[in-house]
């Protein structure tokens, strides 16, 4: 008896996995609370339709990539606790569509003497063949960090649930002069102009962070370039290199491994000091990069995200040909609550990402599938917002909603000056909050608001005026997002590459309990914050439109959607089953 209740429940289970596999989504009243692992009333603070493991720390995403009809998604994970551990390990998921996902047994963990200590961040190259292999840093016997390569043991199996480590690992051991522990990340490979192999390691040598280039026939054998690709004076090391062309003409993706003509450029990412910065150049066919805008490390530096966003990966997806990003978005809390919560660390929503028409930026939109989890549209249109007014947009789920708004100014005559002294604009936002009052702006939205207002996130806009032209300011003011005392505030903001003369400003912001992803200008500039408020949770949350400039501004059109939980389930079974 007992057993045939535990086999049918086993079934069940499989049944559900499958189900959940194979149709991308299942229902949120279809599912078993069991094995859903959102728990918003017990948990304020886990998100709907972020990806999160079930417990435990997860920083970086690793690997990404499209096989066989299935989106795999790796990540460091400590499974041994929520804080980062002695021991990191890959976790890995996979999905059919970006949104659901399934979460499977660790892919990469410490084995190998190579790796012994810990398996940190890497990447995905596709060999010929069809066949994915994967680039990861291994802490080895005495901590050094060395390459690795791993292997799947079954091409056959979709969900490439087995890794075996090349038996030649380490495959690239620490250059002279750079520290052991300066010397991980490597990136996708792609194939030069003679056919060979090249990789980003990303590193430090004395002051100087450094994305060294190596170059292999075999894919085993790695020998580094006298120079790096890119490096840059005084920073901490260089994290999680990334490198991939851009089309100039097209929104569409391209392979890593592509061709090398006008038509396209290069990005090359690096991360530094926890921000995630970028260039846009071109590469030679001699393995020169030439970036347009070099990096200073500045506040006019560009980056993929102005808020909270690391260490992050993209992956070129030949399913909707399209290049697709992921990054880690930590907590910005205090460590014991994390501990006291039993995990840490998000995924932002994964983004398209492209070069601008003007060919001078990265454009980055939330990729399309996540619309389907939204439900009860709210919008209007042609709204005025006159100076000082608030509305609230009613009928969503505040907590856990996607909002669209673009805003219309007619008369920019009135617009206040730029100071020319003010050139960082995250320490304009933090000096010029939500509370100072100027003509047009700060209008924008209230996220995560408590009916009284007391607690609210303000994502808002400011237009100025400089010699005969307009400057935009985006700002994400988090100094009222909780009335917690024991979390970080940090006031972040961002000049927006538009021209509200002819243009309408527009805004998306992704609110999901304690993370909101704003895009600026249809995702031509992107904040992320983390925020804890202990009034504005699930039910009590709110979201209101504002204007608290002095010169009305027009709500051309908003669209507001609540969003259903995306399914993120543990599969036992399945992995068990394998
Ligand atoms: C970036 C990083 C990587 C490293 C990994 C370890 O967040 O420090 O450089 O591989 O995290 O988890």
């Amino acid at each position: 008896m007992k057993k045939s209740f535990i086999f049918i429940s086993l079934l069940l289970a499989l049944c559900y996995s499958l189900l959940v596999l194979h149709h991308g989504f299942v229902d949120a009243a279809d599912a078993d609370s069991s094995v859903h692992l959102s728990l918003p009333s017990d948990q304020p603070y886990r998100t709907g339709y972020h990806f999160q493991p079930p417990q435990n720390w997860m920083n970086d995403p690793n690997g990404p990539m499209y096989y066989k009809g299935v989106y795999h998604f790796f990540y460091q994970y400590n499974p041994n606790g929520p804080l980062f551990g002695d021991i990191m390990i890959w976790g890995h998921s996979v999905s059919y569509d970006l949104v659901n996902w399934i979460h499977i047994d660790p892919a990469i963990y410490p084995t190998d003497p190579a790796d012994i200590n810990s398996c940190f961040s890497g990447s995905a190259t596709f060999l010929p063949g069809y066949k994915p292999v994967m680039l990861y840093t291994g802490l080895d016997t005495e901590k050094r960090q060395v390459q690795n390569l791993a292997v799947p043991k079954n091409l056959s199996d979709p969900f490439l649930r087995e890794w075996v480590k090349h038996k030649a690992n380490p495959i690239m051991t620490t250059p002279e002069g750079v520290k052991a522990d300066d010397f991980r990340d490597p990136s996708t490979a792609w194939l030069g102009y003679d056919g060979k192999w090249r990789v980003l390691v990303g590193s430090k040598k004395n002051d100087l962070g450094v994305a060294y280039l190596y170059q292999s026939k075999d894919f085993v054998k790695w020998e580094r370039f006298d120079y790096p690709l890119m490096s840059m004076m005084e920073t901490s090391t260089w994290e999680c290199p990334d490198f991939f062309p851009v089309s100039v003409s097209s929104t569409n993706g391209l392979d890593t491994s592509g061709v090398i003509n006008p038509g396209v450029k290069h990005v090359v990412k690096v991360g530094f000091n926890g921000i995630d910065w970028y260039t846009i150049g071109t590469l030679s066919e001699r393995d020169n990069y030439v970036p347009e805008n070099g990096l200073k490390g500045n506040s006019l530096d560009m980056r993929y995200d102005y808020g909270k966003f690391y260490a992050s990966k993209s992956f070129y997806d030949n399913a909707k040909q399209r290049r697709v990003l992921w990054g880690w978005i930590s907590e910005a809390d205090a460590q014991e609550d994390d501990v006291a919560r039993g995990w840490s660390g998000l995924q932002a929503v994964p983004r398209s990402v492209w070069l601008d028409r003007n060919g001078k930026q990265l454009v980055q939109w939330p990729v399309e599938e996540i619309e389907k989890l939204r439900e009860n549209e709210v919008k209007f249109s042609n709204k005025e917002l006159e100076g000082g007014s608030l509305f609230e947009v009613e009928g969503i789920t505040a907590s856990q909603a996607d909002v669209k708004i673009s805003f219309k100014l007619s008369n920019l005559e009135e617009a206040e000056e730029l100071d020319p002294s003010w050139t960082d604009p995250q320490l304009l936002c933090s000096e010029m909050g939500v509370s100072s009052k100027g003509k047009y702006g700060p209008f924008g939205l209230l996220a995560l608001a408590s009916d009284d207002l007391t607690e609210q996130t303000a994502i808002f806009f400011r237009v100025f005026s400089s010699h005969g032209k307009y400057v935009v300011l985006m700002c994400s003011d988090q100094r009222r997002s909780s009335i917690s005392n024991n979390v970080e505030k940090t006031t972040y903001g961002t000049f927006v590459d538009i021209d509200p003369k002819h243009e309408e400003i527009s805004l998306r912001s992704l609110i999901d309990h304690s993370i909101i992803e704003s895009f600026g200008a249809e995702g031509k500039s992107c904040i992320t914050a983390r925020v804890y408020p202990r009034l504005a949770i699930n039910k009590d949350a709110h979201l209101y439109t504002f204007n608290y400039g002095s010169e009305s501004v027009m709500i051309s059109e908003l669209n507001a959607w609540s969003m259903k939980n995306a399914h993120m389930i543990v599969d036992e079974t399945l992995s068990s089953a394998a």
